[in-house]
């Protein structure tokens, strides 16, 4: 099943990034190619099945570029300074800086492209698109910032990671009209806290060669683990995490529920 709905993933985003003798189409299509989990997708479409909704493939596959795009300025020297990424190398170490940071502006163009068949999606999507680059800004602020309070690492996590799972969890809900579609942005919103702080602990615990990303990228950061304790901040994640269960059971989200259920070990891990 999960398979059935990756493969249709795949295949999209594969007939919607560019080809062509130009750098950019290479440098665009590397990071979405390298093999990601596609989770953000795999959400959406698992909601839409659970819902009824049909046609959302454009708008999975959009979060997926949006997010490579997001990745690839998010590993440049100016930011991470990270060397691998999808078990690959980097995006700015295969293409150069320039290009890097143009790929993954034509992945955020294209994103909206690809988006803007959906009139009621769209302004939802800008005002989520504009988040993560707040989020992704504070992450970068944060780390040399002496003023600053639990809250604001909360915050940061809501819209850098948060805001894009927020948008997969609820997009169905928009397009088949429910009135407590906030309801479920916002359970994905803080499903999204609980994801980074899992990324954060793998940060420290995990190899590069497991998690296919360079790792201890985070020591000068402001994350939870170091905030509140490895302990602490797991308990934290744990606990949004069941509660995100409980809110699925809630509105009859099996697909959407065992998705995640059966991820978990993913997200942790790999
Ligand atoms: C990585 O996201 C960025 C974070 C928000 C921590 P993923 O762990 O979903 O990365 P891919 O898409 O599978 O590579
Ligand atoms: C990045 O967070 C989240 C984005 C919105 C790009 P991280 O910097 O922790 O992501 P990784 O660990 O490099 O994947
Ligand atoms: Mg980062
Ligand atoms: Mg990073
Ligand atoms: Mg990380």
């Amino acid at each position: 099943m999960n398979e059935e709905k990756r493969t249709k993933i795949l295949k999209k985003m594969n007939d919607v990034l560019p080809r062509g003798r130009w750098t950019i189409f290479n440098a665009m299509s590397y990071t979405p190619r390298a093999g990601g989990k596609n989770l953000r997708a795999m959400l959406m479409l698992e909601v839409a099945d659970d819902l009824g909704v049909e046609g959302i493939l454009d708008a999975a596959v959009a979060v997926e570029l949006f997010h490579s795009g997001t990745l690839i300025h998010d590993d440049m020297p100016e930011i991470d300074d990270a060397t691998l990424r999808r078990g690959k190398k980097a995006n700015h170490l295969v293409f150069g800086s320039g290009m890097a940071l143009l790929a993954g502006d034509g992945l955020f163009f294209l994103a909206f492209k690809l988006m803007s068949k959906y009139e009621n999606l769209f302004p939802i999507f800008s005002d989520v698109a504009y988040d993560v680059l707040v989020g992704e800004a504070m992450d970068v602020e944060l780390e040399d910032r002496k003023d600053f309070s639990e809250n604001d690492i909360y915050e940061m996590y809501e819209k850098k990671t948060g805001a894009l799972f927020g948008f997969s969890l609820s997009a169905p809900a928009v397009v088949v009209g429910l009135k407590n579609w906030k309801e479920f942005e916002r359970m994905g919103r803080k499903f999204g806290i609980a994801f980074q702080i899992y990324d954060d602990i793998k940060d420290f615990t995990m190899s590069s060669e497991s998690v296919g990303k360079d790792v201890g990228k985070d020591v000068n950061k402001k994350t939870l683990v170091k905030i509140l304790g490895f302990e602490k901040a797991k308990e934290v994640a744990d606990g949004i995490v069941e509660d995100i269960f409980n809110f699925l059971r809630s509105e009859k989200l099996e697909n959407a529920e065992s998705f995640l259920r059966g991820s978990l070990d993913l997200i942790k891990r790999g």
